[in-house]
């Protein structure tokens, strides 16, 4: 069997839409403030999708970044995942990816997990590339993307979820590094909790008559808008982002006798959902706000699977040989982080 080798990102990149929607604008469309946005989220803005930008337009201009970024190939890719919960049809958006991106043959699939999908992506990446090296030495690239189209589920005469949302996309090509490798990864779904936040009802049932198996032919189709119980959310997220940042630091130093510890992380990019949620984190593990990035949820809003490689170019090249977390949490409720340091 091979020695093991370093993985991690070799490249990274980001798309977001061009028109921003602002506190002072939603003002007009519901019954909130600028004040009330700004105490109980931090949002101050949010990018939204405009005509000819969409869940694909936005996935392929992040992923040719961070191609470009990480100076290969896009034919050596031979491993896609994109992370997304709002791309409502098929083909998959991976396929579509890989497409124009000109990848050939590659395992090309969608990871629907809440706002984790980009975790959930990274991990069978990176559990895929270790497979391909110790099973048959092979040193292979895949590419995570998380992208999501938020306005397109938010229902925007309801204030309670309106300004919370926006769109975006974040990628990260994985492959062989000399430094800046990813050292551990943990995922997990609570499905007790699924109820919470959903989108359902997407197609209504289209079978009418259960006896005659007559079907209906549906001529419009109603989108759904997600619908959350904010309150019961925010305490669920919380203790479980800390939990997980505590799990991927235990798994790390079980496979490896290891003994790092919190106080070891130089930096963590939780979930950009809330301020407060993403200040709780911080606290809760004993970092001072410079160590948690935020700039995500102030700027951006919570684009969902989408908002973890999001802030990972707010920080390009600042960070050399950190240790670093990313943690999030959301529908499902499935939840992960990945413990990794940064390229010296
Ligand atoms: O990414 C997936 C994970 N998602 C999350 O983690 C989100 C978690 N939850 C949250 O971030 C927060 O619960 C929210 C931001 C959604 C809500 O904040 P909150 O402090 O929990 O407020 P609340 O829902 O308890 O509402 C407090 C009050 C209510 O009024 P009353 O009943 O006290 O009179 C709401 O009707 O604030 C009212 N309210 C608003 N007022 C002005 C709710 N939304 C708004 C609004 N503008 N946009």
């Amino acid at each position: 069997m091979p020695e093991r080798i370093k993985i991690g990102y070799v490249g990274l990149g980001r798309y977001l839409p061009e028109n921003i929607l602002t506190n002072a604008r939603l003002e007009q469309i519901v019954d909130t403030s600028d004040e009330w946005i700004v105490q109980r989220t931090g949002i101050r803005t949010r990018r939204i999708m405009g005509p000819g930008e969409s869940l694909e337009s936005m996935a392929v201009a992040a992923a040719k970044s961070a191609i470009e970024n990480a100076g290969i190939d896009a034919r050596r890719i031979s491993v896609v995942r994109i992370g997304v919960n709002t791309h409502m049809r098929f083909p998959s958006l991976s396929s579509l990816v890989q497409e124009a991106l000109g990848i050939p043959d590659a395992s090309a699939a969608d990871i629907s997990a809440g706002c984790s999908s980009f975790i959930f992506s990274v991990e069978e990446i990176f559990n895929r590339l270790n497979f391909e090296w110790m099973a048959f030495g092979k040193k292979s690239y895949g590419l995570a993307v998380g992208t999501e189209g938020m306005s397109i589920v938010t229902d925007y005469s309801d204030r309670s979820t309106c300004v919370l949302f926006g769109d975006g996309a974040g990628a990260a090509v994985i492959g062989p590094v000399a430094s800046g490798e990813i050292l551990a990864t943990y995922t997990r779904t609570q499905g007790k909790y699924a109820g919470l936040l959903e989108l359902d009802k997407f197609m209504h049932v289209p079978l009418t008559d259960q006896r005659e198996m007559r079907f209906q032919r549906l001529e419009v189709t109603n989108y759904p808008y997600l619908r959350m119980e904010g309150p019961k959310v925010f305490a669920v997220a919380v203790r479980t982002m800390v939990s997980d940042v505590r799990m991927v630091i235990e798994r790390y130093n079980r496979a490896n006798g290891q003994q790092l510890t919190e106080a070891d992380i130089d930096y963590v990019y939780p979930h950009q959902a809330n301020l407060r949620i993403v200040r709780a984190v911080g606290e809760a593990l004993k970092l001072t706000p410079d160590k948690v990035y935020s700039d995500g949820v102030k700027n951006y809003g919570n684009t969902s699977a989408a908002s973890i490689p999001i802030g990972y170019i707010d920080n390009l090249g600042k960070h050399r040989g950190n240790t670093e977390v990313d943690v999030a949490f959301g529908a499902g409720f499935a939840s992960g982080a990945i413990l990794r340091k940064v390229a010296e």
